[in-house]
């Protein structure tokens, strides 16, 4: 672990070439505690998506919209991307920002709940090649259903937050009683990944753990 984090110092010490908007961003939401992506997850979303070259993407867990305005420079301009969050306010923030920093109107914010939202968007036939997953850990298990439908086949889907800064490695039995449920979900999460049938499953230790998986 104690590598982990100096790496994880290394990367953040790396010079970037970031536009000054998403610096500027990236420094308002630390500032005011709102999660967001750390670098090496930044970098690792860069270069999936470089990779995979996306039109139709999804995100579950927008918060103030760093992750979708930062996805927005690594796509062409034809790509869409639709992500979705369930707090008022920082989904007010996000369509502020989205407003001043999505001049083409390629991202749509879908407000709600996304067990509701998923749901919704599954019935409604939609397809994504790229998913990026950075929403409540404890729910990801619930959405892995939908998800699973609404990646088309040969997307990827990037789980973000799998390591609960460190916990996910630890037994259930010395994991402290407030925090049991998550961290068996978060396991449950993890066996699932690793096993369907359908998806091909990387984990990798960016960032707070990031999956990465393919739909065949
Ligand atoms: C880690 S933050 C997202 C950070 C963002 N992707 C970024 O890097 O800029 C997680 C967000 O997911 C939202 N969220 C959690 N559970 C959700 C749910 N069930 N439906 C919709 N949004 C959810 C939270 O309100 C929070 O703003």
């Amino acid at each position: 672990m104690v590598e982990h984090e100096r790496f994880e110092s290394f990367l953040e010490s790396l010079p970037e070439s970031l536009p000054k908007h998403l610096v500027d961003l990236e420094i308002e939401n630390i500032k005011e505690g709102i999660p967001i992506i750390r670098k090496g997850g930044e970098r690792l979303i860069r270069f999936m998506l470089e990779l995979k070259k996306p039109v139709n993407i999804l995100e579950v867990g927008t918060a103030t919209g760093f992750s979708a305005l930062l996805m927005l420079e690594y796509i062409g301009k034809e790509a869409k991307i639709t992500t979705i969050e369930r707090m008022e306010e920082r989904a007010a923030k996000a369509e502020e920002n989205f407003k001043k920093y999505d001049k083409r109107g390629q991202i749509t914010l879908i407000k709600g709940d996304a067990l509701d939202v998923l749901s919704e968007l599954t019935a409604n036939g939609n397809e994504y090649d790229f998913i990026f997953m950075d929403a409540a850990k404890g729910q990801y298990i619930n959405f892995f259903e939908n998800i699973k439908k609404l990646l088309s086949n040969g997307g990827i889907l990037v789980t973000d937050n799998m390591l609960q800064e460190g916990r996910l490695l630890d037994s259930r039995y010395t994991v402290v009683r407030r925090e049991r449920t998550i961290h068996q979900r978060m396991r449950e999460y993890v066996n699932v990944l690793a096993t369907d049938k359908e998806l091909e499953t990387m984990f990798l230790e960016t960032g707070d753990g990031m999956a990465v998986s393919v739909k065949k």
